[in-house]
C-alpha cells in the first residue's frame, strides 16, 4: 500500500494522535455493525432494544438481547486493528475515543480509552445507581434486580435519547482539540454527539484520516480516505510509522 507523501509528513511531525472508532473496527472480530450490509439495525429496531422506555416496557427482552451481545463479545478477540492502535502508544501520545461498548480496545491493551457509549460489561441499578459487574449478578432468564433496593439492573450503555457520560465526552473533546492526526476508523460517523469528535479535531487543525471499507458521507470531509478493512490498513500504517521512527 502506497500512502501519499503529505500523510507521511503529517506522521513525521505528529506528537499526539487520536483514534475515533466505531463498530467497523470490531467487524473482523466477528461483531456485527449497526448500519450497512448485515447491520443490526436492518433487522432489529433500536427503539425496541436500545432505549429506556423499551427497557421499562419489556426489561426481560432487552436484558436477554444484551446477554446475547455479551456472549458474542466475550467470545470475540481483539483483531489486528485494535492491536495496531495499541502499538501506536510507543511512538505518539495516543488516545482512543470509541463508540463501541465491547471493550476490545481495553483487551488489546490500549491505555487511554474514552468510551462514549459505555461498556457492555458494566451494569447499574436504575433506582439507586449502584454498579454491578457481571460476576456480581445472579443470571437467570430474567432481568436481575438490585440486592440493595430491588431496582432493575440495566447495562451501562448509552441508549437513544440518553446523555453521553459528560466527563468522558469532555476529555474526548479536549484530546480532539489537541491532536495532530485524527483517525476515523470503522464508523458511519452519523450518531451525534459522538460524531462531533472528528469535527472538533479538524476545526482545531488536525489532519483527518478515514479508514473504512467503503466511501461514506464523511469521506469528502476527511483529508485522506483510505478504503479497506481496519485490520488490514492499520498494521500497514504502523509499518510506516516504524520506518520513520527507527
Ligand atoms: P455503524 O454500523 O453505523 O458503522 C460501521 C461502519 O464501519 C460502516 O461505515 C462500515 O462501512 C464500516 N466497516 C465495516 N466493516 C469494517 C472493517 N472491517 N473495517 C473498517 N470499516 C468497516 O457503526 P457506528 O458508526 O459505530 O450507538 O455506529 C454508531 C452508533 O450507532 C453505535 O455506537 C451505536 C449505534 O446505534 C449506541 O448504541 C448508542
Ligand atoms: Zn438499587
Amino acid at each position: 500500500m502506497i500512502f501519499p507523501d503529505k500523510f507521511l509528513e503529517k506522521i513525521k511531525e505528529a506528537k499526539s494522535i487520536i483514534f475515533f472508532t466505531g463498530a467497523g473496527i470490531s467487524a473482523e472480530s466477528g461483531i456485527s455493525t449497526f448500519r450497512g450490509k448485515d447491520g443490526i439495525w436492518n433487522k432489529l429496531k433500536p427503539e425496541e432494544l436500545a432505549n429506556f422506555d423499551a427497557f421499562l416496557r419489556n426489561p426481560d427482552m432487552v436484558w436477554e438481547w444484551y446477554q446475547y451481545r455479551r456472549k458474542i463479545v466475550n467470545e470475540a478477540l481483539p483483531n489486528a486493528g485494535h492491536i495496531a492502535i495499541k502499538e501506536f502508544e510507543k511512538y505518539f501520545d495516543t488516545k482512543v475515543v470509541t463508540q463501541n461498548v465491547d471493550n476490545l480496545h481495553g483487551r488489546a491493551g490500549s491505555k487511554t480509552i474514552y468510551e462514549l457509549h459505555g461498556n457492555i460489561e458494566r451494569n447499574y441499578c436504575i433506582n439507586c445507581n449502584s454498579f454491578f459487574n457481571l460476576d456480581e449478578i445472579e443470571l437467570t432468564g430474567e432481568v436481575p434486580k438490585c440486592d440493595k433496593c430491588g431496582g432493575l439492573i440495566r447495562p451501562d450503555v448509552v441508549w437513544f435519547g440518553e446523555m453521553l457520560p459528560q466527563e468522558t465526552f469532555m476529555n474526548a473533546e479536549i484530546s480532539a482539540q489537541r491532536c495532530d492526526i485524527c483517525f476515523v476508523v470503522g464508523t458511519s460517523a452519523v450518531v451525534y454527539p459522538a460524531a462531533y469528535i472528528p469535527h472538533t479535531a479538524k476545526s482545531a487543525g488536525a489532519y483527518l484520516v478515514e479508514i473504512n471499507i467503503e466511501k461514506t458521507d464523511f469521506s469528502s470531509f476527511a483529508d485522506l480516505s483510505l478504503t479497506g478493512t481496519a485490520g488490514e490498513i492499520l498494521p500497514k500504517v504502523l509499518e510506516e510509522v516504524k520506518k520513520i521512527f527507527i
